[in-house]
């Protein structure tokens, strides 16, 4: 190394840990700079990119995942370098990053589920949101997951938009389904589908449910399926219906479509998405697997900070189901090295900077951005200004000289990862990607996914 840091001959090195938006935002903020001039090395433990870009957004979504033209771009950007196949805390520690960059910046995602922690959860037949979405989605890591859908009725539990995601991929039809990027073993699965109702259970009211307008809406053109309100469900109680009076566009609209959907007469479609307010599942039953969920009626009461809570009623149901998906959020888990806040359960930071566990005070030269520095939450464009807060801190801590001198090169760290690890790099992966989309071809699907790590490496290695 020579010259003047953040120059052409000596450029600023930085490390990214996590190839979703917030990874691929920080990595173009940064390259796009000029001044200093930065290079970016984008590690990621899968050898595809994009994070829930491809393994979380729903597959009937297409135009959703259309942002990684601009990751793309970043791609191409020079001083950009990607390593797939590479997962920090285990092929390479943040002790070995931290020696060989002068800043490392954790984009790791929230990659868990939350627990309902009731009695029952652990049944065959209760699964997660996080496992199912990475099933059809093709995760290599959940590829081989099983799903006895042979009942009647699936009970989806959380308001959020992944519950809205899970439940319109059990509504879809095969022939909905087959256009699209979904793995094919879930496409064959979804084809032998028995389920026929799938209740979607809210906690809380429909004012204080975190749709957003067009997922919701999306619901009444599913080709197969109902959308089933309780007209007694959108009725609300008094504090729910002073919120509304103040409650923004997204919440004004979402009620407004309950209550539509609440209007309507179930047409005679052979499926039907109902839609439950107001309870919370207390516990699982079943003898070896799941047989039913028993949730108890709540009503709203104002909390210390002025929310509205569900406090339970002492009123219950029992639900006949064979499958519980829980769609109840997501959560982060600790990196080795890396400072953890067991609190919110996510990195340890303030506004992006890692702090010390035991100072609080900033850990020079190592940030987070994205859903592992603000907990999971928030569509894709929102990690990129999340992303800038961070990347503009580094710039910060890089112009005021508060960034650690490395005290080996990256390459050296690079060279003996390769010997040790099968990294693919970003031709690699447009290898993949060109043969992925190659197989979607013929049936008109935007791809076929490879979800075997073996067909990957190998697609990423047989390369011209
Ligand atoms: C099911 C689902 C559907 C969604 N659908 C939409 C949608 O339709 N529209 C929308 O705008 N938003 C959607 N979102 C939200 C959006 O996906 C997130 O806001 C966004 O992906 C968060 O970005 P991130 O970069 O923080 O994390 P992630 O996208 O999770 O990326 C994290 C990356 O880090 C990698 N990684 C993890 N651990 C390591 C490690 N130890 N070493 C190396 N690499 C590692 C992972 O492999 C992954 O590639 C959805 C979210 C979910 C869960
Ligand atoms: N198409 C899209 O744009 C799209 C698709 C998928 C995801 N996303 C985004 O990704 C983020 C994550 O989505 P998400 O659906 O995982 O999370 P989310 O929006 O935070 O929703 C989580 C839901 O789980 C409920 N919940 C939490 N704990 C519960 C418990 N113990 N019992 C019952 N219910 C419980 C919450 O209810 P309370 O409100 O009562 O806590 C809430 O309804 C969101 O920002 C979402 O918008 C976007």
């Amino acid at each position: 190394m020579s010259g003047q840091l953040g120059t052409t001959e000596n450029p600023l090195r930085v490390a990214i840990i996590g190839s979703g938006p917030a990874g691929f935002y920080a990595a173009g903020q940064l390259l796009s700079t000029g001044d200093p001039v930065v290079t970016v090395d984008l590690f990621d433990r899968l050898m595809t990119p994009w994070g829930l870009v491809r393994f979380g957004v729903a597959p009937d979504h297409p135009k959703i995942k259309s942002v990684t033209r601009v990751f793309d771009r970043t791609a191409q950007m020079p001083g950009f370098n990607f390593h797939g196949n590479v997962e920090v805390g285990s092929d390479i520690s943040h002790e070995q990053l931290a020696a060989a960059y002068h800043a490392v910046l954790y984009a790791v995602g929230t990659p868990h589920d939350r627990k309902l922690g009731i009695e029952g959860e652990e049944l065959p037949g209760s699964v997660s949101a996080t496992e199912f979405v990475a099933w059809y989605n093709g995760h290599p890591d959940y590829a081989a997951m099983d799903f006895d859908l042979s009942c009647r009725r699936a009970v989806v539990v959380g308001n959020g938009n992944v519950a809205l995601d899970v439940a319109r991929m059990l509504a879809l039809s095969v022939d909905e389904l087959s256009v699209t990027d979904i793995a094919d073993h879930a496409i064959e699965l979804l084809r032998a589908s028995e389920v026929q109702e799938i209740v979607v259970l809210g906690r809380r009211g429909p004012v204080q449910a975190a749709f957003t307008n067009p997922e919701l809406r999306e619901l009444a053109d599913l080709e197969l399926a109902d959308v089933v309100v309780d007209p007694a469900d959108v009725e609300l109680d008094p504090a729910s219906a002073a919120a509304l009076a103040d409650a923004d566009m997204t919440t004004t609209k979402n009620v407004e479509t309950l209550t539509a959907y609440a209007a309507l007469t179930p047409s005679g479609k052979p499926r039907r998405v109902v839609l439950r307010f107001l309870a919370s599942p207390i516990a699982i039953e079943g003898d070896q697997k799941v047989e039913a969920i028993v949730v108890e009626r709540n009503e709203l009461v104002e909390g210390p900070d002025g929310s509205l809570r569900a406090q339970p009623t002492g009123q219950r149901e029992r639900i006949e189901t064979g499958i519980v998906l829980r769609s109840i959020g997501y959560v982060g888990t600790p990196l080795p090295g890396v400072p953890f806040d067991d609190r919110r359960m996510t990195v340890l930071n303030q506004d992006g900077r890692v702090l010390d566990s035991a100072t609080r005070e900033p850990l020079p030269g190592v940030y987070a951005a994205g859903w592992i520095k603000r907990g999971p939450s928030g569509v894709i464009g929102t990690n990129k200004k999340c992303a800038q807060e961070t990347t503009a801190l580094l710039l910060e801590d890089f112009a005021a000289g508060r960034l650690p001198q490395p005290s080996i090169s990256a390459e050296q760290l690079l060279t003996e990862l390769r010997t040790r690890v099968d990294v693919v790099d970003y031709s690699g992966w447009e290898a993949i990607d060109a043969h992925e989309r190659a197989l979607g071809e013929p049936t008109g699907r935007p791809r076929v996914k490879l979800v075997s790590r073996e067909e990957q490496l190998h697609r990423a290695t047989v390369r011209a």
